[in-house]
């Protein structure tokens, strides 16, 4: 499929924008940078949090902590690495019991309850066997993506 360029200057800090490559959602987060914060403190509770595993290897220049180029904005499939489902966007706990006390954001898997952190990468014992892929990707300019 072709490369799909996408201009990201209009996200604002904290949403995410999706577009469509290769038949596949792709999402492009604008983290803040108290959700860029948080991440660190995650990595204990995370199955894989420097994106070692290899069921979806995630490219070298997204092997980091934030799994991403630029540490504010993250690429990534949004398809749970279990059985294919959509991971819905979990940015506060709420009344969701499923989520851990300490929840910081992330995607929860409404499938069989697998989480992910904002930088995509799975909580331990989920059945999600993986981090969420993080499509090839490079930036045209500060502010263009070339998904693909
Ligand atoms: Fe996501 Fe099973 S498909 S947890």
């Amino acid at each position: 499929g072709a490369a799909v360029q996408v201009d990201i200057s209009a996200i604002p800090p904290g949403q995410k924008l999706m577009v469509e490559w290769r038949g596949k959602p792709v999402w492009i987060m604008k983290r803040t940078a108290d959700q860029l914060a948080a991440l660190e403190k995650l990595d204990p509770e995370l199955a894989d949090p420097e994106s070692k595993r290899n069921a979806y290897p995630t490219p070298e220049y997204a092997k980091n902590r934030h799994r991403s180029i630029k540490p504010e904005v993250f690429v990534g499939i949004g398809i749970c690495t279990h059985l294919g489902c959509s991971p819905s966007d979990k940015f506060q706990t709420g009344a969701q019991t499923s989520l851990p006390d300490n929840w910081q954001g992330g995607y929860l898997c409404p499938c069989h309850g697998s989480t992910f952190d904002l930088a995509g990468r799975v909580f331990k014992n989920k059945p999600a066997p993986d981090n969420l892929e993080v499509p090839p990707h490079m930036y045209l300019s500060d502010t263009v993506l070339l998904i693909g």
